[in-house]
């Protein structure tokens, strides 16, 4: 009975606690995707910077966490967010941190007046100053260029779970890719046969594990996939 109580009391502290982290549990990220993505792009860093109707988001956060004036650095960010929680029902060319000529491209930001909180700008403009952060955002670029870096096919094997169960060199549940490459009669029919309609029982090794059939992925990438599986016999052999 106590050990009932005692949960009882933890999991009351626990959630009274999440709730004074998120105003009345509202999900900045949601809210600023459903708000504000009419006119802001929100990617991390944005991919494209046609048929701008505002400065992206990323933008829009670093101006104000840098520009917002603050003799106490602790109150930086409360400060941004109390910027954001006004600028957006009260825009102004005075106010706004975009430089004039952007300015004038743009034209100033229409009010949300009736269209968003000041509980909901809370929680976006908490969501946007720890999200767009210059942190985030060269992680993403790395990110980025790591998947630039690699060939097509292991980039797609990588986005599409292959790489949980496959290691290049190493038999994990599925067997090492190089060893599918090396294996005898695999040729790229065989092998694209397997993605899109699964395998099993045909490598010992396996145990019983059996691949899943990936159905979803369309035949040009299935094709760069077991292109590039097979490619990794012969980069073997060039190697040596
Ligand atoms: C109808 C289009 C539109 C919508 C919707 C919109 N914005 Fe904007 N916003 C703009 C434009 C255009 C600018 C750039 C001109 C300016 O600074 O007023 C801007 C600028 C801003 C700025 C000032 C940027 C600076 O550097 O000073 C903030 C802050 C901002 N938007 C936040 C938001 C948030 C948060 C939302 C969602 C709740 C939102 N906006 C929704 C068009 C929009
Ligand atoms: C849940 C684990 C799992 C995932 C995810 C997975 N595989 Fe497999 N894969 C396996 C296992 C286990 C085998 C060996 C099956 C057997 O013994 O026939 C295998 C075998 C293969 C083979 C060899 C088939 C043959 O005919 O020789 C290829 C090629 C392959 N996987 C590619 C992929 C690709 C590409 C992806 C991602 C699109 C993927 N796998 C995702 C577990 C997985």
């Amino acid at each position: 009975m106590k050990v009932l109580l005692l949960a009882v009391v933890v999991l009351f502290s626990f959630s009274g606690c999440s709730q004074d982290k998120k105003v009345n549990n509202l999900d900045g990220k949601k809210l600023l995707e459903q708000k504000c993505t009419k006119c802001h792009n929100i990617d991390l860093p944005p991919k494209t910077f046609t048929n701008e109707k505002a400065p992206a988001m990323m933008a829009v956060a670093f101006h104000v966490v840098h520009f917002i004036k603050t003799e106490d650095e602790s109150q930086r960010i409360p400060k941004a967010i109390a910027f954001v929680k006004d600028y957006v029902i009260n825009p102004s060319a005075s106010k706004s941190f975009c430089d004039k000529a952007s300015l004038k491209t743009y034209g100033i930001m229409p009010s949300q007046k009736g269209k968003v909180t000041q509980d909901e700008l809370q929680a976006i403009g908490e969501y946007m100053f720890s999200h767009f952060t210059e942190k985030n955002l060269n992680e993403a670029q790395l990110l980025e260029n790591k998947l630039n870096a690699m060939p097509k096919g292991e980039r797609l094997s990588l986005q599409n779970g292959c790489l949980s169960c496959h290691k290049i060199n190493k038999k994990i549940v599925g067997p090492a890719f190089r060893d599918i490459a090396k294996r005898k009669g695999n040729s790229l029919a065989v092998l694209m046969h397997s993605i899109e309609n699964g395998s099993k029982k045909k490598y010992a090794t396996s145990k019983g594990a059996v691949m899943p059939a990936f159905k979803k992925l369309n035949d040009a990438d299935v094709k760069t996939i077991a292109q590039w599986i097979l490619s990794l016999n012969k980069s073997q052999k060039d190697k040596k």
